[in-house]
């Protein structure tokens, strides 16, 4: 028997359960869904376990939200974002989307700011504007080949936003990132006469034995919770 794989906690109740224990250390996992429906919250509940209850600080990579918008709307949550980010217990980096050449050129940068700070969780949010540069399918995967390899070199536990439908796609940005990551999770807004139900599936997770039930999840004033032991709503 192989010696598990040692485990970082996420921080979102009832998720570990279904991985057992965490993230693979070290791992590189892809997190799609619609919008809407809690992509960047799971990213900042992840950093700020790590950083509040775990001792790992966190860099979180936006090519998305700003700053200030993010703050904001993660305000809504009982968590003390300012302190950690005073801290520097999570490092928040906002390149707007014009700058993806520069961020792949200035990877070194990146690679010192996460041995000075000694960052061990990395959240990219999104991923896909810096996959959406190539034109051709093999350029496409080189490069997204190209990029997971430099992300998995600076030795973090990654998390890869990516915006889309939880299904398996045909979108290629999209394609290449789910295939090559180590992890997949979904997360769905699902829409049922007239109400809508949060869920989340992990669909793969290299090395792991992980529950394959899509399960429910809820946001609250803590953030995402998920729960193995209930049903969706077309089960009950
Ligand atoms: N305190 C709260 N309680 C319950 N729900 C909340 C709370 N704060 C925010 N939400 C909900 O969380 C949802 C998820 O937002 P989030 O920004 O994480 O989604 P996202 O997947 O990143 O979206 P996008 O694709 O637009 O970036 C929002 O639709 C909002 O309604
Ligand atoms: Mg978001």
């Amino acid at each position: 028997m192989l010696t598990p794989l040692p485990r970082v906690k996420t921080g979102v109740p009832g998720l570990d359960d279904l991985i057992e224990g965490g993230l693979p250390r070290g791992s590189i996992t892809t997190l799609s869904g619609d919008t809407g429906c809690g992509k960047t919250t799971f990213g900042v509940q992840f950093l700020y376990a790590g950083a509040s209850k775990y001792e790992e600080n966190g860099l979180y990579i936006s090519f998305d939200e700003k700053r200030r918008q993010m703050y904001r709307n993660m305000g809504r949550f009982d968590w003390d974002l300012q302190k950690l980010d005073r801290d520097k217990k999570i490092v928040f980096i906002e390149y707007p989307p014009f700058e993806v050449d520069q961020f792949l050129q200035q990877e070194s940068i990146i690679r010192d700011l996460i041995d000075k700070v000694g960052i061990e969780r990395l959240v990219v949010d999104s991923i896909l504007p810096l996959v959406m540069v190539y034109d051709t399918e093999k350029e496409r995967r080189e490069g997204t080949l190209k990029v997971l390899e430099k992300m998995k070199n600076w030795g973090c536990t990654t998390l890869l936003i990516t915006e889309g439908g939880g299904s398996i796609t045909q979108d290629p940005q999209r394609t290449w990132v789910e295939y090559l990551s180590d992890g997949l999770i979904y997360l769905y807004n699902i829409r049922r006469k007239n109400y809508r139900e949060r869920a989340l599936e992990v669909v793969k997770m290299r090395g792991v034995l992980h529950e394959t039930k899509v399960c429910p999840m809820k946001i609250g004033e803590h953030g995402i919770e998920v729960f193995p032991g209930q049903q969706l709503f077309d089960e009950k």
